[in-house]
C-alpha cells in the first residue's frame, strides 16, 4: 500500500507521512533511543530506554487494519524517522483501538502529532474503528492538550494516570 502524503505543520515546516513498512524496524529503534528519557516514559509509561528486536518488529509488522501506524520523515531525507503514531485494535472490542503518538524530542511543538494524529483518524474511520482510547501520563500536558482538541472525552485520572476516549465521526 502507498497512503503517502506531503503535510505543512503549524510551524510551517513539510513532512512526508506514509504507513510504517516492517523494514523501519531499525530506525524506530534509533529514533526511540535518541529520545529524552523525559518522552521514553511518556510514550511507555515504564522505564524502556531501548525497544528490543521483537519489540521493533511487533510495531512495523503492522496489518494496516488491526494494527496501523503512520511515520513523519523530512520530505528530503526518508532516512530518519521523527514522529509515529499508532492505533492497535482490541482483539475482544474491534470497534476501539488504542492510540500512541511519539514524536522527535527536537519536532515537539511543530504540529508534528497534530498532523499525524488526523492522518491516522483518517484511515481509522476508513477501516471502521469507532473510538480510540488512550492512556497517558496524568501530567502530559502536550498529549492531553492534543486529545481534548480532538474532542477527548470521559477524561479521567486514577493516580499518576489519565485516560480517555475519542469518538470518530464517519466522513459523512
Ligand atoms: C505528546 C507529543 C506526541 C506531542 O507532539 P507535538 O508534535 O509536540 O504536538 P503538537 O505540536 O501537535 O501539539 C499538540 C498540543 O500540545 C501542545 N504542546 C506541544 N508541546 C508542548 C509543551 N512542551 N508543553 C505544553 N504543551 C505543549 C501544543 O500547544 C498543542 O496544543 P494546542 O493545540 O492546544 O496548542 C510529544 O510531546 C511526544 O512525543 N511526547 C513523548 C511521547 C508521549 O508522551 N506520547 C503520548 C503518550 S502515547
Amino acid at each position: 500500500m502507498d497512503g503517502a502524503c506531503e503535510v505543512e505543520l503549524r510551524s510551517g515546516d513539510v513532512v512526508r507521512v506514509r504507513p510504517i513498512r516492517d523494514s523501519d524496524a531499525f530506525e524506530l529503534q534509533r529514533a526511540f533511543a535518541l529520545m529524552s528519557e523525559q518522552s521514553q516514559y511518556r510514550r511507555f509509561m515504564t522505564g524502556t530506554p531501548r525497544l528490543t528486536d521483537s519489540q521493533a518488529a511487533y510495531f512495523t509488522a503492522v496489518d494496516h487494519v488491526g494494527h496501523e501506524a503512520y511515520v513523519a520523515h523530512s520530505p528530503d531525507d526518508e532516512t530518519y524517522i521523527i514522529g509515529v503514531a499508532r492505533f492497535i485494535r482490541y482483539v475482544s472490542a474491534p470497534d476501539d483501538a488504542e492510540l500512541a503518538i511519539t514524536v522527535a524530542d527536537t519536532w515537539h511543538g511543530r504540529g508534528l502529532a497534530t498532523a499525524l494524529l488526523r492522518v491516522l483518524t483518517a484511515r481509522a474511520v476508513e477501516v471502521g474503528v469507532k473510538r480510540f482510547r488512550a492512556e497517558m501520563m496524568a501530567d502530559n500536558e502536550p498529549i492531553l492538550r492534543l486529545l481534548r482538541r480532538a474532542g477527548m472525552t470521559d477524561e479521567t485520572v486514577r493516580g499518576e494516570v489519565a485516560s480517555g476516549s475519542i469518538e470518530l465521526a464517519p466522513p459523512c
